[in-house]
């Protein structure tokens, strides 16, 4: 290859990464932008329904008085338990999907809400520390991403790991912001991801992506019985990653 079409080559090459990493970014922020749409329609739409349906079926029981039967009243309660759940798990989806306390706190507080939201006294401990003093705001998409990251791996932990804790760790500098979650659960191989026999999941590799998304370097360390370990690590000059002011 003559040296004026090796720099072509490598021009195209680079454009190509930059409209590859555009199109990353924009379908993060339509992922985010759906869920919020949908986490406004559960909280609008679907939760008062769900309370009207509990208050109509205390009324039909209060207008039936004694003429209702035994067999009637107890499925009703059943209907009244079963709608309770139901909007407790509700309330639940609606905060993963748009988390109050990111859109309001920020970064910090969102960590911290759901690690107290995880953890199970007496079964699992999930902990969060936060950054030395003098912690500054990164960019919305660049706080989104970092929650979205520690939500999984927590989930991750949870569903998989067995982990009677989880760490939660944000450190920043001028340089970089860092996020670390680890569990000291059973681990696995990651060398077997993808193999044939495993059960795919699009869990870690959404994250790897989303940080990439961000100019930033995911890391992932795991090994039977030795628990798992999720680093993020954003430098503040790549992909506009820049704290705020
Ligand atoms: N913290 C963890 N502890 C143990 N195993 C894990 C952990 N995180 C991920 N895994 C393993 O990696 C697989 C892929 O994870 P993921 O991509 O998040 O998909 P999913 O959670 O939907 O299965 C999981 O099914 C599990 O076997
Ligand atoms: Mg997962």
């Amino acid at each position: 290859m003559t040296r004026h079409r090796r720099t072509h080559a490598e021009d195209e090459r680079v454009r190509l990464a930059c409209r590859i990493a555009e199109l990353g970014r924009t379908l993060m922020s339509v992922q985010e932008e759906e869920r919020r749409e949908l986490a406004l329609v559960l909280h609008d739409v679907v939760s008062p329904n769900l309370a009207a349906i509990g208050l109509n079926l205390k009324l039909a029981t209060d207008a039936l008085g004694g003429a209702i039967g035994e067999e009637a009243q107890a499925r009703i309660e059943a209907c009244l338990v079963l709608l309770h759940q139901t909007a407790r798990s509700l309330r639940t989806i609606c905060t993963d999907l748009r988390p109050p306390a990111l859109e309001y706190g920020g970064l910090l507080e969102a960590l911290e809400n759901y690690a107290d939201q995880i953890s199970a006294p007496g079964s699992l401990r999930v902990r969060f520390s936060g950054p030395p003093a003098g912690w500054r705001r990164l960019p919305r998409q660049t706080e989104i991403t970092l929650f979205r990251v520690a939500q999984e791996a927590i989930t991750n932990a949870v569903k998989h790991a067995d982990a009677t804790a989880i760490d939660v760790c944000l450190g920043q500098n001028k340089r970089r912001t860092i996020l670390a979650v680890a569990d000291d659960g059973k681990g696995f191989d990651p060398g077997l991801l993808g193999a044939v026999g495993q059960k795919p999941g699009i869990g870690l590799l959404t994250m790897s992506e989303r940080v990439e998304c961000a100019g930033g370097k995911f890391t992932l360390r795991s090994a039977s019985g030795q628990g798992t370990r999720v680093e993020v690590v954003i430098p503040h000059t790549a992909g506009g990653a820049a704290a705020r002011s």
